[in-house]
């Protein structure tokens, strides 16, 4: 499963890709207002050293201007995913952007048939957002795992890229029913090493060796 980072903040970014971490990276327009950067500046820098695919989201909502938009960010660089929303002219945008060549990611997807007509439409990610399911009592793991069964029946290769990731356990489940890739915030990639046994046993490991009064270095 493929790890992209769901940030605008560039050095947080810095700090996962030091690790071999980053993927890809996403954001939205609240990720780029929470960041109080500019969309194309920022996005420029994240390109800069972001290999994977950089998604960065269009903010009209006629067929027309997302398209001219999502132009636009394309020339950023050639790792732009331009991201869409499920609407009828996002899938609009989706159909004319992915038949120039360009990456598209479409986004606010809550149905396994949003899922089927945005891979029809050439989406090369559709994101289903987990966490926004969950928190109106609606099962967000159970729509990644209907999606991998339908994407699977016909041969759709629109990649699963799982969304509104909260905690670490959304991650695990993600990658057990088949996530293509999934997109979380920085602290819950960070989260992933943490085990409340590895801390307990590092800390009796470091009293012991104390004892011993030896030195590596
Ligand atoms: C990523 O593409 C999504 O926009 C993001 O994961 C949404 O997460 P949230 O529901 O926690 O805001």
């Amino acid at each position: 499963m493929k790890f992209f980072v769901d940030t605008a903040d560039g050095d947080a970014i810095r700090e996962l890709h030091a690790l071999g971490l980053v993927d890809g990276v996403t954001s939205h327009p609240s990720l780029i207002q929470t960041s109080g950067r500019d969309i194309l500046e920022v996005t420029r820098e994240i390109c800069s050293f972001v290999e994977g695919p950089v998604s960065a989201e269009v903010v009209a909502l006629t067929a027309d201007e997302m398209i001219a938009e999502g132009r636009k960010l394309a020339e950023i660089a050639p790792n732009i995913a331009v991201k869409v929303p499920l609407t009828w002219d996002g899938l609009k945008t989706c159909k004319v952007l992915s038949d120039e060549g360009k990456m598209v990611n479409v986004t606010l997807c809550f149905s396994a048939n949003q899922a089927l007509i945005a891979a029809k439409a050439g989406a090369t990610f559709i994101s289903p957002f987990i966490g926004r399911l969950d928190d109106i009592n609606m099962d967000g793991m159970e729509l990644i795992s209907d999606i991998r069964t339908i994407y699977d029946n016909y041969g759709f290769d629109t990649q699963i890229l799982a969304a509104s990731i909260r905690t670490v356990n959304h991650v695990t489940q993600c990658a057990l029913v088949g996530a293509d890739v999934m997109t979380a915030p920085p602290n819950v990639i960070k989260s992933l090493a943490s085990h409340p046994l590895t801390d307990k046993g590092l800390e009796q490991f470091m009293k012991d060796w104390a004892k011993t009064g030896q030195k590596i270095l």
